[in-house]
């Protein structure tokens, strides 16, 4: 049994195997709609989500396939105290696959321990958030049609932002990736990062607070939110949360084939003014959010 609780679990060959499925399934929806028939997913949200839980909702419904669980951690059991290992237990007693998102990192590793059934990672905590790599890196490979020789920036949360961490171990395996990481001091990524991923494989990075210095060498801009739920001190968010706001008039010196990326959902960093750019890909990011996750529930339920 295949659990996906960090985005190395799944080696690059199986990430082409997802994206080609993924290609296959906008192509061609009609064959997969009985995949899943009689066949159940649990999406169990400890933390707030709109695209990551409906979209899991929305990939299962399309497979032909049933949806149950919660989206807060207060209408479930551990409100009551109950440990994640027996909730986990318990909801492998109804479904076949489970999305787990969790505040606390490590948590839904901690759940496939124990759990019958397989296990997703939906985010947990500042830690990780695989499946939001995969559809970027669907959405990398549609707009761009290759991983390998691009130069992509992050900007923005970098310690606290996990999809960050996710892709930036994702694009960590292909070849001649350069990254140029964009933050404020107080948000660079976290140590165990520069030294584990960035050190230890010697990837080529450069990093800066000044996002329109940089703007001419990127293929993706890569935007996140300042995490606010991850502060200890709400005065620090506050001085820290507009430090970048995406405009037209910063995009003038971007190439003219960039593709800006959010996981989304944004607050202030990107203007809405940017979003009829055609270089604004984060909305077709959103849709094939529904498409990478079908191709993944296909592949850990291991129907043909
Ligand atoms: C992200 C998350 O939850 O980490 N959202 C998502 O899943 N698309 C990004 C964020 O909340 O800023």
């Amino acid at each position: 049994m295949r659990h996906l609780i960090d985005i190395m679990d799944l080696n690059v060959e199986e990430i082409q195997e997802l994206i080609d499925v993924a290609n296959d399934i906008i192509a061609n929806p009609d064959d997969y709609a009985e995949k899943c028939r009689r066949k159940k997913l649990a999406t169990l949200f400890f933390e707030p989500s709109t695209r990551t839980r409906l979209s899991f909702e929305a990939a299962m419904y399309e497979l032909g396939g049933n949806v149950l669980g919660f989206s807060e951690a207060q209408s479930s059991s551990a409100a009551k105290g109950e440990s994640v290992a027996d909730t986990i237990k318990t909801v492998g007693a109804y479904a076949d696959i489970i999305a787990m998102r969790h505040p606390k990192e490590g948590a839904p590793m901690v759940a496939s321990m124990r759990s019958d059934v397989p296990v997703i990672n939906a985010g947990d905590g500042g830690h990780n958030h695989p499946t939001q790599t995969l559809t970027d890196l669907l959405t990398i490979n549609r707009v761009l049609g290759h991983f390998d020789n691009i130069t992509i920036g992050f900007c923005g949360d970098l310690k606290f932002g996990r999809t960050v961490h996710s892709l930036m171990n994702a694009m960590s395996r292909y070849e001649n990736v350069k990254y140029v990481l964009i933050s404020p001091d107080e948000l660079k990524i976290p140590e165990y990062l520069r030294y584990n991923l960035l050190e230890g494989h010697n990837i080529e990075y450069v990093e800066t607070q000044d996002l329109e210095s940089v703007m001419p060498e990127l293929d993706i801009l890569y935007m996140t939110r300042v995490q606010r739920e991850r502060f200890f001190n709400e005065q620090d968010y506050i001085r820290l949360k507009d430090s970048y706001i995406l405009t037209p008039e910063k995009l003038e010196n971007a190439k003219k084939d960039m593709a800006v990326l959010h996981p989304l959902p944004r607050v202030n960093e990107i203007s809405t003014a940017v979003d009829s750019d055609p270089r604004a890909r984060y909305f077709e990011q959103v849709k094939n959010g529904k498409f990478i996750r079908m191709a993944l529930i296909l592949k850990l339920l291991e129907v043909e």
